[in-house]
């Protein structure tokens, strides 16, 4: 991870004063670095020795980085990492160029890798996720969304991500189509268990752990899985209530929601989800040779579902 920070922030550098200001702001912020942890675990597990996994981590971490900027001009989200946003400190217009930059940045650097497998994974990754944000748009203040419907968007917007990360390991690790299409399946299941947790912690997490303020998703009027959840088993007023809350968006329904999502079990019934999702991440990962890097692997796997930021 410190070869992956050093590569992060050389290839952070910009002549442009305001790109360096902002992406600099936003990447040294902190975060959990887990994209890039599982491309060096995943890289590891297949006994890979080069050093294109270090790029391959930043790679991934820059496009991370570059959704982040703009998923919170897109949110209107004014707390990020713990501080505030970058939207909310240099403008949207700023987030969403730096974030182009980003993205662009991050493809100038794939190309060093020279691997077309590697170019298709990361462009077609970078791609679904847009593709997501741009569903979950659609479905804003959509009271009617199907559950199915829902988990396509974290899938696109934040799974496809996790997959991408995890099957890079595998491809330039030289993994068998079986194993690379495991460690796939494993970044995949990680990360829709990855964004059902988030989708909880934005009702019940500490801010001072998340490093975001509780309740973005219902002041966009975002139909998550609690939400649809206590609609659909909550009583004709719990429903009617967090019907209302998803069509008109906005705080001043916060606390009655949070009792309608209280009253149906909606959180704990989310968590039961996002266990089964990481019970079939672990089941993927059985094709691997038992390892340290497969042992992490697996931790990260529980971290994602017990974790509290
Ligand atoms: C935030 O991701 C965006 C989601 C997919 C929920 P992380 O929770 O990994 O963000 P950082 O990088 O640790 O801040
Ligand atoms: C994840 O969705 C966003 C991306 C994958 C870019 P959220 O909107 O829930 O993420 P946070 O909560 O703002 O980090
Ligand atoms: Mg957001
Ligand atoms: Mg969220």
């Amino acid at each position: 991870m410190r070869a992956v920070d050093a590569v992060v922030r050389e290839r952070l550098h910009s002549e442009v004063v305001l790109v360096r200001q902002v992406a600099e702001y936003i990447i040294t912020g902190g975060g959990k670095r887990l994209r890039p942890a599982l491309v060096l675990l995943t890289a590891g597990a297949l006994g890979y020795r080069g050093t294109h996994h270090h790029a391959l981590a930043a790679v991934v971490e820059f496009i991370h980085t570059a959704t982040l900027l703009h998923d919170d001009v897109v949110d209107e989200s004014q707390l990020r990492r713990g501080r505030e946003t970058a939207n909310a400190l240099f403008g949207n217009a700023a987030s969403v160029l730096v974030g182009d930059f980003l993205y662009s940045r991050a493809f100038q650097m794939m190309l060093r890798v020279d691997d077309m497998r590697v170019m298709q994974v990361l462009a077609d990754a970078t791609n679904v996720i847009a593709e997501g944000e741009v569903l979950q748009l659609m479905n804003c203040h959509n009271a009617d969304i199907e559950v199915e419907q829902y988990l396509q968007v974290i899938r696109f917007k934040t799974a496809k991500l996790f997959e991408a990360a995890a099957r890079l390991g595998g491809v330039i690790g030289g993994a068998t189509a079986e194993i690379e299409a495991g460690l796939a399946s494993y970044g995949m299941h990680l990360g829709t268990a990855f964004q059902l947790i988030d989708d909880v912690l934005d009702y019940s997490g500490e801010e001072a752990a998340t490093g975001k303020h509780l309740g973005d998703d219902l002041a966009e009027g975002k139909p998550t899985l609690p939400l649809i959840y206590a609609m659909q088993h909550g009583n004709a007023e719990q429903s009617a209530c967090v019907r209302h809350a998803i069509e008109q968006g906005g705080r001043d329904d916060f606390t009655a929601v949070l009792a309608a999502i209280q009253a149906t079990d909606a959180l704990a019934e989310t968590r039961r989800q996002a266990e089964a999702e990481i019970d079939k991440a672990v089941g993927a990962l059985q094709a691997l040779p038992a390892s340290t890097y497969q042992e992490s692997l697996l931790q990260l796997a529980r971290f994602a579902v017990a974790r509290d930021h």
